[in-house]
């Protein structure tokens, strides 16, 4: 077994003097970490894709490299999602505790009914590598339409027939939105009440991003009034979410704890990348995968 991830104190504490940092998502990248580091740092080398957890104009101010791992998890994160969304649309986890329960007495015909993709209206919110990869593992089941929204079309979405809208043309008019947009100042809180009112009440929301897209508070008002029909997050904010959490009081909420890249060969290729993107940036030489800003 691996020893968990080191503390803040232990980060501060440790990575003073450091020439490089490996660090995870849930390692905060501040001013302090940069200070208690000093100017020895080079490199920063990230075991994800997502970088919304480092303060990059203090790091390119700073002329510190960052090295990040893009591509070697789009496959596992798609099929995530796409279990996510089956999950939380025909209501497996709550069919699988009736079982458990009791609760399963015979056969009945809207027992436990929910919705399917074939004929379906599809909205993906953010078209990048696993927005892409998640298109093209949906529209075999039969999606009728590919609707995408972000800041530029993209041409690569001819292959998926996905068509470039406004984002609320997508939000009304899909019966599945699925989020995988970076979190940035502009997505930070895009899906809020406004959001979620233009929703169709048969409508299924899916979040393999980063939790902070997500306003809560305005989900879990749609999700229990009905506004909308049913969620599946695989993050949340904070994470771990409180067990307390008002979210999973709700059986039409199916909450994952952010295990979108947990596949063993994936996890193992990300480590390997990331050992290998801190030594190219020790030795000052290419990494495999530097992110450029
Ligand atoms: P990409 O950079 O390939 O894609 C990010 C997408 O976000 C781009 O298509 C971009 O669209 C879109 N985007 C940026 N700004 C906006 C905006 N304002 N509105 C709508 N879309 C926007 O990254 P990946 O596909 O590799 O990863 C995406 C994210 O998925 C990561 O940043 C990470 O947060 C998350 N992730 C989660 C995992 C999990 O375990 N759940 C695993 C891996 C990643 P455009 O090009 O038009 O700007
Ligand atoms: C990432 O890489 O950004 C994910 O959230 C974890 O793999």
């Amino acid at each position: 077994l691996l020893p968990p991830p080191v503390s803040r104190a232990e980060l501060l504490k440790g990575v003073a003097g450091a020439h490089g940092l490996l660090c995870l998502l849930s390692d905060k990248i501040d001013t302090e970490v940069l200070d208690a580091a000093g100017p020895n740092l080079k490199v920063i080398s990230t075991l994800s894709v997502g970088f919304d957890h480092m303060a990059m104009d203090e790091i390119k101010k700073r002329g510190v490299r960052v090295g990040y791992t893009p591509d070697v998890l789009t496959d596992a994160t798609a099929e995530l999602t796409v279990a996510l969304l089956l999950a939380t649309a025909r209501r497996l986890p709550e069919g699988v505790v009736e079982v458990i329960n009791g609760g399963w007495s015979t056969w009945k015909p809207l027992w436990l009914c929910g919705y399917g993709l074939s004929g379906s209206t599809v909205g993906v919110i953010g078209l990048g590598r696993i927005g892409m990869a998640i298109a093209r593992r949906l529209k075999p089941f039969g999606v009728k339409k590919l609707l995408y929204s972000g800041r530029t079309d993209k041409s690569y979405a001819a292959e998926v027939e996905g068509e470039y809208v406004p984002l609320d043309t997508l939000v009304s008019e899909s019966d599945f939105v699925v989020v995988s947009c970076a979190l940035t100042p502009d997505t930070q809180g895009l899906c809020n009440k406004q959001f979620f009112c233009k929703m169709k009440n048969t409508a299924v929301f899916i979040n393999t991003s980063r939790g902070a897209v997500v306003n809560q508070e305005d989900l879990y008002r749609a999700l229990s009034s009905g506004q909308i029909a049913c969620a599946g997050l695989d993050v949340t904010t904070p994470e771990p979410l409180p067990t307390d959490h008002p979210l999973l009081t709700l059986k039409n909420c199916v909450v994952l704890p952010h295990i979108g890249s947990a596949t063993y060969s994936t996890r193992g290729i990300m480590a390997e990348l990331s050992a290998n993107n801190l030594l190219a940036g020790l030795q000052g030489t290419d990494m495999p995968s530097e992110l450029k800003f």
